[in-house]
């Protein structure tokens, strides 16, 4: 397509983390003159709602019930990213130690899926939409084109994560271990590469690159 005409498509961005995903969907969409959605964010906002109400995180059905009745809303607008758990922003509490130490939990639970996944279904419907994830290609919107998945060693995206959060590179090595070990191991839609996703290593590239690379992919 020219660039000139507004990009209309999905594009699907799924890995683990630490490959730089988060930022190369954000400037991919700005780029495209697309919308953005982190899905991630929406399971982390999920993940506030089950610690402010202090349910046990082996208890599914209390999981599951507590989501239900939580109100997530999400910015698509990649200048303007926002988050709101019954209408107040969590921004900053998605992303403390507590989060992101219990999400794997919640986003295992499948009702909480089948939720999130149909409420991402109904923010992509429109299309000109960048989304990232993990099970994005895979489950969520499986005709996305392009369909990529990133991926970086566990040494980059640990050193990459080290110096978003401020952390030591082998405690949080040793987090996204177990995190990745977690998600991939997970009944429900485990982090997997779909079978007709493009996988892009990050490992040596910058983020200019990733993002000029996946320009090319989109524009085809
Ligand atoms: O991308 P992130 O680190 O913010 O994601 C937080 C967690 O949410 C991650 O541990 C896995 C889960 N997740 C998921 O299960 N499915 C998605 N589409 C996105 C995230």
């Amino acid at each position: 397509m020219s660039s000139q005409s507004p990009f209309a498509g999905v594009v699907a961005l799924d890995g683990p983390s630490g490959t730089g995903k988060s930022t190369v969907a954000r400037r991919l969409a700005a780029r495209l003159s697309a919308r953005y959605l982190d899905t991630g964010a929406m399971y982390r906002a999920a993940t506030v709602a089950v610690l402010h109400a202090d349910v046990d995180l082996d208890d599914q059905v209390a999981i599951a019930a507590t989501v239900e009745a939580a109100q997530i809303e999400i910015s698509t607008d990649p200048d303007n990213t926002w988050v709101t758990l019954d209408g107040v922003a969590v921004d900053g509490e998605i992303r403390t130690a507590d989060t992101t130490a219990a999400v794997s939990a919640v986003s295992a639970v499948p009702a909480v899926r089948a939720q999130l996944v149909a409420a991402q279904r109904e923010l992509i419907d429109s299309g000109g939409i960048v989304v990232e994830g993990r099970d994005i290609g895979s489950v969520v919107w499986p005709t996305a084109r392009p369909k990529v998945y990133l991926t970086a060693s566990a040494r980059a995206r640990a050193e990459r994560r080290a110096g978003e959060v401020g952390a030591d590179v082998d405690s949080v090595a040793a987090d996204i271990a177990r995190r990745d070990g977690l998600d991939s191991s997970r009944a429900a839609s485990p982090l997997t590469q779909a079978a007709d996703a493009i996988e892009l290593d990050t490992t040596e590239l910058d983020i200019d690159d990733v993002v000029a690379k996946l320009l090319e992919l989109a524009q085809d």
